[in-house]
C-alpha cells in the first residue's frame, strides 16, 4: 500500500542547460539540454521513489507541457492522480553558466486555475482510496486558487486520520497552519513571514519554532537554515543538526530533497531521530551535483554518517 500521497498544485517541467558563459545578445549555446518533473510536492514522490520508496503525486496537467510532465513521471514510475486544466502546465528554466560557476534559475508563474479546477483537486483529494497515511502538499499555489487552500486540504486529512505536512510560503502557509498541520518544513525566511519575528540566532529560532508548536499551529516544525543546518522542534523535544560540511554545486533541490527523506523514514516507521538525519543528508546531497538532479541515493547513505544530532 502506498502510505505517501503529495499534492503539487503548480507543477512545472524544468528545462536545463549548461553555458560556458552568459552574455547579452549574443546567440548562448546550451552544451546540453534535460528536462525534469518539477515541482514541491512532485520533487518530494521522486526522491522517495529514488530512496527505495513509494509515493503518488497529485497534479494539475494543463497542454502538451502537462501531457510531457505525465510521461516523465511515468518513466520514474511514480502514479499520478492528475485532472485536466484548461491552461498550460509552467515550464522553469535552469542555466549553469561553467566559467563562473554560477547557476540561473528562471521560474514562471504558470497557468492560472478557475474555481472548478482547484475544486477538482480537493474532490480528488477527498475520494482517495484507500487514504494514506501521509499526505504532503508543497509549493506555491497558482493564481486563481485562494489562499485557504491547504487549510482546506487540512482539513480533509484531519477527517481522514491522515497526517498533513506543509511545504509552502506566504498567506498560504499562514491560513494552513491556523488551521493547524501537522508538520510544517519553513526556512528561514519563511519562517519571519509566518512568525513576524526576526531572531537573532539559531537558539531564538528554535524557540519561535516551539512556539508555533505551542500554540497549536503545527505539531511537529522541521526548520531548515540552509548552510546553517537544520531543527526538528515537537512539544517535548528540540533536536539539533549542524550542517554538514559540503561544496554546494547547485541551490536546487535541498529542501525537497530534506523532506522526502524525513517523510519517507517516518512513514516507514523509524524514530524522529533517525529521520531527521536521513533529511539532513539528503538536504545536503541534493546540492552535491551541478544541474537540476535530486539527492543520489548513495551520497544520501554515505553523508547520513556525517550528521550529529544533539538534543537540547
Ligand atoms: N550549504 C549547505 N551545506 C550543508 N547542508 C545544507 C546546505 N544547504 C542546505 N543544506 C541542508 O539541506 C536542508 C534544507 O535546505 P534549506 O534550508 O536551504 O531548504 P529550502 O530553503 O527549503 O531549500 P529549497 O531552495 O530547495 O526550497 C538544510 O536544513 C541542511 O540540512
Ligand atoms: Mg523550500
Amino acid at each position: 500500500m502506498t502510505d505517501i500521497v503529495t499534492i503539487t498544485p503548480n507543477p512545472a517541467v524544468d528545462l536545463s542547460t549548461v553555458v560556458d558563459k552568459i552574455l547579452p545578445v549574443a546567440k548562448l549555446r546550451g552544451q546540453s539540454q534535460r528536462r525534469d518533473p518539477g515541482g514541491g510536492g512532485i520533487n518530494v514522490a521522486r526522491v522517495i521513489r529514488r530512496l527505495g520508496g513509494d509515493a503518488r503525486a497529485i497534479y494539475p496537467v494543463g497542454g502538451a507541457i502537462g501531457k510531457l510532465l505525465r510521461q516523465l513521471l511515468d518513466k520514474e514510475d511514480i502514479a499520478s492522480h492528475t485532472w485536466m486544466i484548461a491552461g498550460e502546465t509552467r515550464e522553469n528554466f535552469f542555466v549553469d553558466e561553467i566559467s563562473a560557476g554560477k547557476q540561473y534559475r528562471f521560474i514562471l508563474p504558470g497557468p492560472r486555475l478557475h474555481e472548478v479546477e482547484w475544486k477538482q483537486c480537493l474532490k480528488l483529494v477527498a475520494a482517495l482510496e484507500p487514504f494514506p497515511r501521509f499526505l504532503v502538499a508543497s509549493g506555491s499555489l497558482p493564481d486563481g486558487v485562494p489562499d485557504d487552500f491547504y487549510a482546506q486540504v487540512a482539513r480533509i486529512a484531519k477527517q481522514r486520520g491522515a497526517r498533513f505536512v506543509l511545504d509552502t510560503s506566504g498567506p498560504a502557509l499562514a491560513a494552513a497552519t491556523a488551521e493547524g498541520v501537522d508538520l510544517i518544513k519553513p526556512n528561514l525566511r519563511e519562517m519571519r513571514e509566518l512568525t513576524g519575528s526576526e531572531p537573532s540566532d539559531a537558539y531564538a529560532w528554535e524557540v519561535a519554532a516551539k512556539q508555533l508548536v505551542e500554540t497549536g499551529k503545527a505539531t511537529v516544525v522541521a526548520l531548515t537554515m540552509g548552510h546553517l543546518g537544520a531543527a526538528l522542534v515537537t512539544r517535548d523535544e528540540v533536536l539539533r543538526a549542524p550542517p554538514i560540511p559540503i561544496t554546494p554545486r547547485s541551490a536546487v533541490g535541498a529542501g525537497d530533497s530534506f523532506l522526502a527523506a524525513l517523510i519517507w523514514r517516518l512513514a516507514s516507521g523509524a524514530s524522529r531521530a533517525d529521520s531527521f538525519r536521513l533529511a539532513v543528508a539528503a538536504g545536503a546531497a541534493a546540492l552535491l551535483h551541478p544541474g537540476t538532479e535530486l539527492c543520489r541515493p548513495d551520497d544520501v547513505a554515505r553523508l547520513a554518517g556525517q550528521v550529529t544530532i544533539e538534543t537540547a
